[in-house]
């Protein structure tokens, strides 16, 4: 039996990896559901030494393709080690975040062709995508703030606010272009109907529950 691949995306601060958290419990809960919680970049352990590299303040120069090449390398990774196995089993895995924020920004944020994004996906994932894509859209400067309240900024946090205006343009016309596998939800709901909405959409969309 094959399971259902998640993935909930949004710009820094938009509140992704708490509704990461709530939907698991609640299918887990709720539906008695085998579900397996992961993010990017990261998920395995040879994932977060490459998250290091791309999140450190201390990391200066990274060129566009090398950020790109890096964020690639640990999916491949997650993919191969995690989300495959955990998929063949059966099991409902939700991830904090999977190709579509490499589209945000890597191209919308930071100028990359998205061709070229385009056929490095396909090199390394042949086809493979997330069943639904949850975009949790809000305001930049909101979650910007929610985030220097509770961290240091990483690097890609630190960039300038018209940086993250594109990426979350970037979310809303991949949503368009792929209606059919997106989900956008206004990321200013209270947390628990954010939650329930997330949770609706995964049984209307997903159409197993
Ligand atoms: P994340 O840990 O989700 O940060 P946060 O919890 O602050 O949202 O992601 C780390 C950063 O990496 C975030 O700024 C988005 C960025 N990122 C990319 O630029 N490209 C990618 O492909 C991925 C997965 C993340």
């Amino acid at each position: 039996m094959a399971g259902v691949f998640i993935s909930i995306e949004g710009t820094d601060g938009s509140g992704k990896s708490t509704q990461v958290k709530l939907v698991a419990e609640a299918l887990r809960r709720e539906n008695g559901l085998d579900v397996v919680e992961t993010f990017e970049p990261g998920g395995t352990e040879i994932g977060m030494k490459i998250r290091e590299i791309l999140l450190s303040p201390k990391t200066v120069n990274m060129s566009p393709i090398t950020e790109l090449m890096l964020f690639y390398a640990a999916r491949a990774q997650h993919v191969a080690e995690v989300i495959q196995p955990a998929l063949r089993r059966g099991a409902y895995v939700i991830t904090d975040r999977f190709c579509d924020s490499t589209f945000a920004y890597q191209s919308y944020g930071r100028g990359i062709n998205p061709e070229l994004i385009r056929q490095l996906d396909a090199l390394l994932l042949k086809g493979f995508k997330p069943d639904l894509t949850i975009v949790i859209d809000l305001d930049v400067s909101i979650g910007l703030n929610r985030k220097k309240a509770a961290s240091t900024a990483d690097r890609l946090e630190m960039e300038e606010l018209l940086f993250h205006e594109r990426v979350r343009e970037g979310f809303l016309d991949l949503s368009k272009a792929e209606s059919r596998r997106f989900k956008v939800l206004d990321g200013a709901f209270p947390v628990e109907t954010l939650t329930k909405r997330i949770v609706e959409t995964i049984k209307e969309r997903c159409n197993c529950l």
